[in-house]
């Protein structure tokens, strides 16, 4: 019987890739993985308990916030706060910043920037949702207040990323730029347990995730894209299938197993994309990019993009290689 190996188990023993490390990244990765059963638990139990529905706010994005949106901040933010790592959280939920002054953590050396719930527009309807974050080093000194530049680094800077996706199982995956691995919560035993070990993405893949609804505004070259994988062609498999779960997580996790390509172009009512490059695009690139596929804007590398805003949004190709490379070609003549 294989041996069951927890998250906990996992980072320690990875602790050895890093000989410098005195584990406060491991440490730090832990207590994501604390708030992510808490949270876990609250969505499981959504529609029995009054966490469903509007928070009767509008976040920073313009966007009315659920009260799991706000609820899910908040167990993300005390535990990064209690854990001591972290000296500043950026979220999709906060317009500023947010400065952990616990005595414990205003000397952390790292910083998160997170989208707590992702796909909140299906935590009603019962559908897959999700959470993205992204690790980086702060970049003000220990004896300086940090603050909003310690935010703004290039996706390359990242030290770690994840997700977790609240599926028909949870899932916690995650990578420190030593390949990607996945682990499963066992609600019995309430542990994140190594299930999917050195995840790698098909470098093809048959599924497309866009929503066509926005058809009439998309770039030509994505128009094209969308034409290319309905024509008849058994050489190549297609007519591909199109997938749009509305979370882009739920849809990423499933691509990443699967194979296939995630497209958030420019659209009439997001002319730079929808997607935020600080906490959704740049994690996910990151762990697409580590199990061996490719993430960039249609026409440059996602974690090469400078960041100037934490809420700065981006369009956004990921997934299968050979996929993005293909919707890039057609970029590059159409667009
Ligand atoms: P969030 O719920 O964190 O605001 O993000 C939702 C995002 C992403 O998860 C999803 O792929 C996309 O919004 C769906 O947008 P459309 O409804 O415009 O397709
Ligand atoms: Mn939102
Ligand atoms: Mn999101
Ligand atoms: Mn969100």
């Amino acid at each position: 019987m294989a041996t069951v190996k927890t998250l906990g188990q996992f980072i320690i023993e990875k602790q050895a890739d890093f000989p410098y490390a005195k584990g406060e990244l491991s440490r730090l990765l832990r207590d994501i993985g604390i708030a992510a059963k808490i949270v876990n638990r609250e969505i499981n139990k959504a529609g029995l308990v009054d966490i469903l529905g509007e928070a009767g706010t509008v976040n920073v994005q313009g966007e009315s916030q659920k009260k799991l949106d706000i609820y899910a901040n908040e167990q993300f933010i005390s535990a990064l706060e209690s854990g001591g790592e972290c000296c500043l959280v950026a979220s999709e939920e906060n317009e500023e910043v947010v400065l952990l002054n616990s005595k414990f953590s205003k000397d952390g050396k790292y910083i998160v920037a997170i989208d707590p719930l992702d796909g909140s527009s299906n935590i009603e309807v019962n559908v897959a949702v999700g959470t993205t974050f992204s690790i980086y080093r702060r970049k003000t000194n220990i004896d300086e207040e940090p603050n909003e530049s310690d935010v703004l680094q290039r996706g390359t800077e990242q030290v770690a990323a994840g997700y977790i996706v609240y599926g028909s199982s949870t899932m916690l995956v995650y990578t420190t730029g030593k390949g990607v691995n996945g682990f499963t919560l066992d609600p019995s035993i309430g542990e994140f347990c190594l299930s999917h070990p050195d995840m790698k993405i098909p470098e093809d893949g048959t599924i497309y995730s866009i929503n066509e609804g926005y058809y009439v505004h998309f770039p030509e070259g994505v128009k094209k894209y969308i034409k290319y994988c309905q024509v008849h062609d058994k050489e190549t498999h297609r007519p591909y299938t199109s997938r749009y779960i509305g979370s882009m997580v739920a849809d990423l996790h499933r691509n990443l197993i699967r194979g296939g390509i995630f497209i958030y172009p420019t659209t009439a009512s997001n002319p730079k994309g929808k997607l935020r490059l600080v906490y959704e695009c740049n994690p996910l690139a990151f762990i697409i990019e580590q199990a061996g596929g490719r993430a960039t804007n249609g026409f440059k590398r996602i974690l090469d993009l400078d960041v100037t805003e934490v809420h700065q949004r981006s369009c956004i190709f990921i997934g299968s290689k050979n996929m993005v490379l293909k919707a890039e070609e057609m970029m590059h003549e159409y667009s």
